[in-house]
């Protein structure tokens, strides 16, 4: 019997794209649990100064950091200027009041999604958020970073973190928000997986495969 499809399919999501995600997505919890533990630092006894697992961790913390920093200025790049205009389309929807009206109705059972892009408004704005939230977390990373390693890079920036620690109101403010920022994240990351999973279950497309294989499936008619 000849095998007929049922399904079309579409790359939605570019290798940079998907690469660029699950970077993210490590560096986040890597940073999440390494910075908590810089913040609370149970594994050392109070009397004991000779262990280097607050260093460890510090470090692991450190190279993350610059991970999550060099994946967010890429990231920014690729949405302006990516070959694959599939983000930038979903503009069109943020700026249509009738297409939040059709998000937001869809959420609720009624109707279905019609997008320009890849994301829906309301998901959009919420993206727009966390790239700035994530812009400001490395931007205070790199002050506190600045202020500890006083050479080659840290030196480089050490006059313009002076000049934010300044515009911050001093450095435990520039530490307090890189704390409060972290919840953000954590905020973001339940609501956005558990978004992911159901949006696939209501929509049978888009799901969370397809930040993995790139393709969203639609249904022949
Ligand atoms: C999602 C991203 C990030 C999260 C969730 C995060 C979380 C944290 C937390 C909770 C702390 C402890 C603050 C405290 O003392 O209460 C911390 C400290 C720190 N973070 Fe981050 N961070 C992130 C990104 C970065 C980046 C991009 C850098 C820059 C390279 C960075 C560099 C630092 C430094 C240098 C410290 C201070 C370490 C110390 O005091 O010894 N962080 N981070």
């Amino acid at each position: 019997m000849a095998h007929t499809a049922t399904h079309t399919r579409h790359l939605i999501f570019t290798p940079a794209i998907r690469i660029f995600h699950w970077l993210r997505a490590l560096a986040i919890l890597v940073l999440v649990v390494t910075g908590f533990y810089i913040s609370w630092p149970f594994l050392v006894a109070p009397e004991s100064t000779d262990v280097l697992v607050q260093g460890w961790i510090r470090f692991a913390h450190i190279v993350f950091g610059f991970v999550l920093t060099a994946v967010t200025l890429v990231r920014f790049y690729l949405f302006f200027f990516s070959r694959n205009n599939i983000e930038r389309r979903s503009f069109k929807d943020v700026m249509s009041v009738n297409s939040w009206i059709v998000q937001l109705k869809s959420y609720l059972w009624m109707g279905h999604l019609n997008k320009a892009g890849v994301y829906g408004p309301l998901q959009f704005v919420t993206y727009v958020a966390i790239s700035l939230m994530a812009l400001f977390i490395c931007i205070t990373g790199l002050v506190l970073y600045a202020n500890v390693y006083h050479l080659g890079l840290g030196g480089m920036l050490w006059e313009s973190a002076a000049w934010i620690t300044a515009q911050m109101g001093g450095l435990a403010k520039v530490r307090i928000w890189h704390h409060y920022l972290t919840w953000t994240f954590i905020v973001f990351v339940v609501i956005h997986v558990y978004m992911a999973v159901w949006s696939g279950i209501r929509f049978k497309q888009n799901s969370v495969d397809s930040i993995v294989s790139g393709y969203d499936y639609h249904k022949e008619h």
